[in-house]
């Protein structure tokens, strides 16, 4: 079933509404038009409890203000370009600057702050299909961009198939920033969640978290899931790459790197509600953002709780962030005739 809400009015007057998908199965996911942001995913615990395991706001204000991205779909290009500045087939361009000397999540007005228009396909496995266009320019991209995001809530997951294509070679990078935390959104630290992911290698960054380059190892570091660990265990800030970002906020790279098809990546586990996550995705690689960054005492998560660094954690699917400056990193740059489409699935259980 779906069904749609009001969520208030932008400056221009214009409404801005949520949509409740809720599957017979008990499981629920809200979608705002702003942003394509997932607001709310409710999933049971081991005694079948339900509850929002993603963090969000309760006004629009706070969404428009925004600079955590709570479960907004990123794009044009997800995570930083370093200083902005790029060049395709010999031409440079510039995107907005606004994170430190990077431009961050696609710009000024990413597509995590625009309106989406979506349309509802309900039945057995609702689904919501969201559409933006990008202007030839916008953000100082080139090529008008017409992506394509679908949103499918079967008894047990949420699926994210994002499409896109172009009539300009123009970088695409997209993502969703869904913030996780599988005791309930509002349940404090994260570094008791169990992970593993299947990744062999990492980026490490400097200190504006621009990719050196460097395709390092896992093996014998503190970014080593691939045998499950908890969060928190090598969560030590005196390590330099942690020290650098604040915490865990890289780029992984999957081990099988980038398959035809979604297949099992990463699994998330929190012990007290015995909540399972799992990760399935044809992406190459994702980001680990630990939420180093939630200390804005101005906006506060639903019901008023107070952002805490560590209280939530990302896993952003996506290609390697800053890829345009390095011949050897994956390829984002999307041509006419060319479609851009993945797919990643949060699949929930308990254990
Ligand atoms: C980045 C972080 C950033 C966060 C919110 C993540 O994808 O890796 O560095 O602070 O998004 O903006």
């Amino acid at each position: 079933m779906i069904t749609k809400h009001d969520f208030g009015a932008l400056a221009d007057g214009s409404r801005v509404h949520s949509y409740l998908l809720q599957h017979k199965s008990g499981i629920s996911l809200r979608i705002l038009e702003l942003g394509g942001a997932i607001m709310e995913l409710c999933v049971p615990d081991r005694n079948g409890r339900f509850t929002n395991v993603v963090a969000s706001y309760d006004s629009l204000a706070d969404y428009l203000l925004d600079t955590t991205y709570f479960g907004a779909l990123i794009g044009r290009v997800a995570n930083r370009i370093a200083k902005g500045k790029y060049e395709i087939d010999g031409r440079e361009y510039s995107a907005f600057i606004n994170n430190g000397p990077s431009s961050l999540h696609g710009g000024r007005i990413g597509f995590s702050h625009r309106l989406w228009t979506v349309e509802p396909r309900d039945g057995e496995d609702p689904a919501l299909i969201l559409t933006l266009h990008s202007p030839d320019g916008e953000e100082g991209y080139p090529g008008n961009l017409d992506v394509t995001v679908t949103y499918t809530l079967t008894a047990d997951a949420v699926s994210i198939r994002y499409e896109a294509v172009t009539d300009q070679r123009t970088p695409v990078n997209l993502t969703n920033h869904a913030y996780f935390n599988l005791g309930g959104y509002a349940s404090g630290s994260i570094l008791g969640h169990t992970l593993r992911l299947d990744a062999d290698r990492f980026l490490p960054t400097d200190a504006d978290l621009i990719p050196t380059g460097e395709l390092r190892a896992v093996e014998g570091t503190p970014f080593d899931f691939r045998t499950p660990k908890t969060i928190g265990r090598d969560f030590d800030l005196a390590y330099p790459e942690l020290a650098l970002a604040g915490g865990y906020d890289h780029c992984l790279c999957f081990t099988a790197g980038e398959t035809e098809t979604p297949v099992l990546r990463a699994e998330a586990f929190e012990p007290i509600s015995g909540r399972v996550m799992q990760v399935l995705t044809n992406q190459p690689c994702v980001q680990l953002y630990a939420g180093n960054f939630l200390k804005d005492p101005a906006h506060p998560l639903s019901g008023g709780y107070p952002q805490t660094p560590q209280s939530a954690f990302c896993l952003e699917t996506q290609k390697m962030p800053d890829a345009l400056h390095h011949a050897h990193f994956d390829n984002i740059l999307l041509s006419p005739g060319e479609r851009y489409d993945y797919t990643t699935v949060y699949r929930f259980s308990v254990s």
